[in-house]
């Protein structure tokens, strides 16, 4: 099928003249718009879970910078909540979960109720695909199990994901459990994202760099893999996108397991090692330095040359290699984007 949108092009690994482009967390409080909006939503979940906000927030990004993509507005954690779990965003504190660290607590989540919960964020998903600008692509996102998982097991972020790593070597038996219950949910949460317009999947494993190896395959890599296959058994279609961030030399060995169609990869990754090892395996995503972005200015624009001159001439799209945070002056986002617009390989 022939397709016009730059992006899913590149995602089939056609060679295209333009490079496409999108910013993980793209929309947020680093907008004025945004923070605006924000003020009358209540709090941050009540916006996850409203379709008029949710839709205008997805759409703010692109009215400045016009990416190839749009990235459904809501969190990684919605999951856990409709799985039963109770969850709160506190003003400066972040996530906070009520820990689900015994086997007990593990039973106690279910899926009922689990897509009734989900509704507005499908909702959200269909009233953008309506939406959004017809050279743009709509992208669905879930956690993948083991980020999702550490917020649920410690009840809050970390730094190291100590009290996860520990659970999953003292009681790895309950901790399977809970990562099957997120394998099954997950696939039918993106199912649904697919079926209401959503064009492909990033699945975001943000602390999938912390493991030793035989952990990375059990947590990082078998998880993902399964809700591949679960999804591909509906979709075989849609392409998904896999961000095992920190997973370093274990990328090559993470795209051949899983089945992932593209990787996202982090800051941390050497352009050169990227452009041999993994550029050859499918399309690549990233990396600029989310830090960059807040720091403008011609050391900026130089690294966005870097990439695009090493890794332009095969599948690739622009990205960051994390998330943009809150101090970045839109005017140097605005400035990648236009450097973006108009390269030609
Ligand atoms: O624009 C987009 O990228 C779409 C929306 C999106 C959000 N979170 C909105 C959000 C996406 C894709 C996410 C993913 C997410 N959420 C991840 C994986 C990617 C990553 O950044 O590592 C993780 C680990 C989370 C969990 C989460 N959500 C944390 C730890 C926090 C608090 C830290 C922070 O950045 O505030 C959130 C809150 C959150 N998620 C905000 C936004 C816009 C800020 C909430 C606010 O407006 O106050």
């Amino acid at each position: 099928m022939k397709n016009n949108k730059l992006f899913l092009q590149t995602l089939n690994g056609e060679i295209t003249d333009k490079i496409p482009f999108w910013y993980m967390r793209q929309a947020g409080r680093y907008l004025p718009e945004y923070m605006e909006k924000r003020k009358t939503a209540g709090s941050f979940l009540d916006l996850c879970y409203a379709p008029d906000f949710a839709v205008e927030v997805t759409l703010q990004p692109l009215r400045r910078y016009q990416m190839d993509a749009a990235i459904l507005f809501s969190d990684i954690l919605v999951v856990p909540h409709a799985l039963g779990q109770h969850l709160e965003f506190r003003q400066g504190e972040g996530p906070v979960l009520t820990p689900v660290n015994t086997a007990d607590k593990i039973n106690r989540l279910g899926m009922e109720g689990f897509h009734e919960h989900l509704a507005p964020v499908y909702e959200t998903v269909r009233r953008l695909h309506k939406e959004i600008p017809e050279t743009t692509t709509l992208i669905g996102f879930a956690g993948a199990p083991w980020t999702v998982a550490t917020y649920m097991v410690a009840g809050h972020g970390s730094t190291d994901q100590a009290a996860t790593r520990a659970m999953a070597y003292q009681d790895e038996a309950a901790f399977q459990r809970l990562i099957d219950l997120l394998v099954v949910s997950t696939s039918e949460y993106l199912c649904r994202q697919i079926k209401q317009g959503a064009e492909v999947i990033q699945l975001f494993d943000t602390w999938a760099g912390n493991l030793p190896d035989d952990q990375f395959r059990k947590w990082a890599i078998e998880p993902v893999r399964k809700i591949i296959q679960n999804i591909r058994a509906v979709y075989p279609d849609t392409p998904i996108i896999g961000f095992p961030k920190g997973a370093g030399c274990r990328y090559p060995e993470y795209i051949h397991a899983t089945g992932v169609s593209a990787v996202s990869i982090d800051t941390t990754m050497p352009l050169e090692w990227v452009r041999d090892h993994i550029q050859p395996l499918c399309p690549v995503q990233g990396n600029l330095d989310p830090l960059l972005l807040v720091a403008g200015g011609e050391m900026m624009e130089n690294r966005v040359k870097e990439i695009l001159d090493c890794l332009g001439k095969g599948a690739f799209i622009f990205n960051l290699g994390h998330g943009i945070v809150p101090q970045t002056p839109p005017e140097n986002v605005a400035r990648v984007s236009e450097i973006l617009r108009n390269y030609k390989k």
